[in-house]
């Protein structure tokens, strides 16, 4: 049994959480070491998600923990705006240290969110300052998650996220997504079929004309609809394509972005540069919130025009370039450098692909998918009651202590990149135990 909890649980207005249920009987998590959660009644769960997608380095990382306790004690806040900090430059100058070629400039944002608006705005503004106005219309992808803001539910494909708020962005068309469970259900890593559905852009592009479009936007790894992996040469396609028509290619990496497919990046992992790179989560390891923008030098060279005394870029935050985001950056790229994160995915993935198909065969397993240190395990949904079956898993994973997460009825997994062997085999055994036991 939980102990009661003191606090009155009406006022928080939970973000994408079912409210009633949650405060009904809350999961709070007390305190976090390592690969661990604590509970406020004290029981240890495996993090199988990384926190948020976001925790790549582990909980409570010494050296990540010490630059933003010293941070704060030297510098709390510097305007961002006309001024800036040291750390600033010195953690843009170690990021594009380790980002995919070319990649040279960075924007900082507070969220995955900001960085989508932030990539937006740029390819806009891009077009616009290199004379071509007319290249306006931004596309996106079904299945999609951009974040919530208006530009990304815009080129988001999620229909929950989209049908309450209006009319979104105008001028956004999406491309078909790449799911094809009927052909790829089982694949371990990329997908054999499917590399024709990037042609889906060509007939985008026919329908509106090139001189209209300013940008593509996909995550490489689509993660929060669950994890639907590219289909082989897809990404490719879609870069050859852009090129062809004077198009930008965005990659939303705020999930895959920082070692979580094996490699830095996913450009990195699928050999694909796109000329905007977005990013979140694990820039900070999760632990002060950032996004971090990244821009071929081509783009932020353009913007550098005009008198030198005026302001090149209309955008920013306040807290753009956070002192103590800043530190915990730098702190967890040294962490990651440390103990070799940014690749110990590709050293693991065989035995995390092996572990998750172990599951293949049992009850209500429809797919199993896996790349670098993510994995998805898709259920056949109860009739009539679509997402009920994997909630029910979570909560029963939760109450065996692992923390898995689920999207409609996908369960979705992504541990800290510093997860062990035995620990992986904890996060499968209790997923296939749950389901062997459920209804
Ligand atoms: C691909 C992608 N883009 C953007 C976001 C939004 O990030 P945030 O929740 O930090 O705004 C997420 C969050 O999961 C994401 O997965």
């Amino acid at each position: 049994m939980r102990r009661p909890i003191p606090n009155d649980l009406a006022a928080f207005w939970m973000p994408f959480t079912a409210n009633r249920q949650f405060k009904k009987t809350p999961r709070l998590l007390a305190s976090a070491q390592d690969m661990h959660y604590y509970t406020d009644d004290g029981r240890a769960i495996l993090d199988g998600t990384a926190g948020l997608w976001c925790v790549n380095a582990g909980h409570g990382r010494p050296k990540i923990v010490e630059a933003v306790q010293r941070q704060v004690a030297e510098l709390d806040y510097a305007p961002a705006f006309q001024m800036s900090h040291p750390k600033a430059f010195e953690f843009a100058s170690r990021l594009v240290q380790i980002s995919p070629e070319g990649l040279d400039h960075v924007f900082f944002t507070n969220s995955g969110s900001e960085s989508v608006e932030t990539a937006l705005k740029i390819a806009l503004a891009y077009q616009r300052v290199k004379g071509q106005g007319s290249r306006t219309r931004l596309i996106g992808r079904e299945r999609g998650y951009h974040g919530v803001n208006f530009g990304g539910i815009s080129v988001g494909g999620i229909v929950s996220n989209r049908k309450m708020f209006g009319t979104l962005l105008s001028g956004v068309d999406h491309i078909r997504h790449t799911h094809d469970p009927a052909r790829n259900a089982f694949t371990k890593g990329e997908p054999e079929h499917g590399v024709e559905l990037a042609e889906d852009l060509e007939r985008v592009i026919t329908l509106h004309d090139a001189s209209t479009i300013a940008a593509v936007i996909v995550e490489p790894v689509a993660g929060s609809t669950g994890v639907l992996i590219p289909p082989k040469g897809y990404l490719k396609r879609l870069r050859e394509i852009c090129d062809k028509h004077g198009i930008l290619l965005i990659f939303d990496e705020v999930i895959t972005g920082f070692g979580r497919l094996g490699t830095p990046f996913a450009a990195d992992y699928f050999g694909v540069i796109p000329d905007i790179m977005i990013t979140a989560k694990g820039v900070t390891n999760g632990v002060v919130p950032m996004g971090a923008v990244f821009v071929k030098s081509e783009i932020y060279e353009a913007f550098m025009t005009g008198p030198e005394h005026l302001i090149e870029f209309f955008h920013g935050y306040t807290y753009s370039a956070h002192p103590l985001a800043c530190a915990a950056g730098i702190g967890t790229l040294d962490t990651y450098a440390d103990e070799g994160l940014l690749t110990r995915g590709a050293e693991l993935a065989p035995y995390w692909e092996q572990a998750l198909h172990s599951l293949k065969g049992t009850k209500h397993v429809i797919d199993v998918r896996n790349i670098g240190l993510v994995g998805a395990i898709e259920l056949e949904s109860i009739a009539g009651e679509p997402t009920k079956r994997a909630f029910s898993v979570f909560l029963e994973c939760f109450e065996r202590g692992v923390l898995i997460r689920t999207t409609g009825d996908i369960i979705a997994l992504s541990p800290p990149l510093i997860v062990s062997k035995e620990q992986i085999d904890q996060i499968v055994g209790t997923i296939g135990d749950v389901l062997k036991a459920a209804a």
